[in-house]
């Protein structure tokens, strides 16, 4: 695997292999399975594959998250080295900003509700950081997981705003055996709280089973107590429209339903969602 750190070095490799079809997954490194099925989708799909790592500061709202984000290159490297990725891009905050001025996005709605409403400027980092990988590598595919599904939302939005034909590929959410949704996060979590953290995905199944029989509000106190009883906290829970993301209060205000949830165990925050009910075609 090729490793660059300098911009310059990646696009004259890059202008070297232009004929070639390009597959990128970003990520803040940390990686798990669920970063690696990405770079397998991309293996599949494309003729060469980028990874990037980059923690990247302005996405982070609160300074203590970004000191305590999970580093663990070296186990990263050998990650992306058993996988096969062909380049791994790890620039330098300066590299990435070499003149620290931020691009202001507008999402509408899309970013006014859930992370974009508890974490206000993630998603305006996120834009930047992208719309700069995507002015770097002028990726042929993009590969991002469903677990950050509003991320995707806004990555698509982004996409389209800036008329990129950079395609936009959402990959299912991996799990770990007992139905956590695998995250950088998890890194931080004792054994203890792994298992204590299961019941975030058994509820959201109980609610996707009880659906017909339940509504809303019962659903969402379930869920609330369901945490609690683990002694974690319920930062939200919301049931959204898939594609709008706007929250609905009765199941028939939408017929694409998914389930998105928030809660704080310890020091992490975890986050995680599971469609509920779909009844259109094509899904995000
Ligand atoms: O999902 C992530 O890990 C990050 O938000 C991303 C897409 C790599 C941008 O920094």
């Amino acid at each position: 695997m090729l490793v660059f750190k300098s911009v310059n070095e990646l696009k004259q490799f890059l202008f070297q292999n232009k004929h070639k079809t390009i597959g990128f997954v970003p990520t803040m490194g940390a990686l798990h399975q669920g970063h690696l099925s990405l770079i397998n989708q991309s293996k599949n799909k494309a003729e060469l594959t980028i990874c990037s790592i980059f923690v990247n500061p302005i996405q982070f709202n609160k300074p203590e998250d970004l000191e305590n984000y999970p580093r663990t290159i070296e186990r990263d490297i050998q990650l992306l080295e058993d996988v096969a990725c062909d380049v791994l891009f790890l620039p330098s905050v300066n590299e990435m900003y070499p003149t620290k001025q931020y691009k202001n996005y507008d999402f509408g709605t899309l970013a006014t509700v859930m992370e974009g409403e508890h974490r206000p400027g993630h998603f305006n980092g996120v834009a930047n950081v992208i719309e700069r990988f995507f002015d770097i590598i002028q990726p042929t595919y993009a590969f991002f997981g469903e677990k950050d599904f509003q991320q995707l939302a806004i990555v698509k939005d982004l996409t389209k705003q800036l008329g990129l034909s950079t395609e936009i590929i959402g990959c299912p959410i991996l799990r770990e055996n007992n139905g956590l949704a695998m995250s950088s996060r998890n890194e931080r979590l004792t054994a203890e709280e792994r298992n204590r953290a299961a019941i975030i995905y058994r509820s959201l199944i109980q609610i996707k089973n009880n659906q017909k029989t339940s509504t809303i509000e019962q659903a969402k106190k379930m869920f609330k107590t369901a945490v609690e009883q683990e002694k974690m906290n319920l930062e939200y829970i919301e049931f959204a429209d898939g594609t709008t993301l706007q929250p609905i209060k009765e199941w028939n205000e939408t017929n694409y339903c998914v389930a998105f949830v928030t809660v704080i165990i310890g020091k992490v925050r975890l986050i995680d969602n599971l469609t509920i009910y779909s009844n259109v075609t094509s899904t995000p």
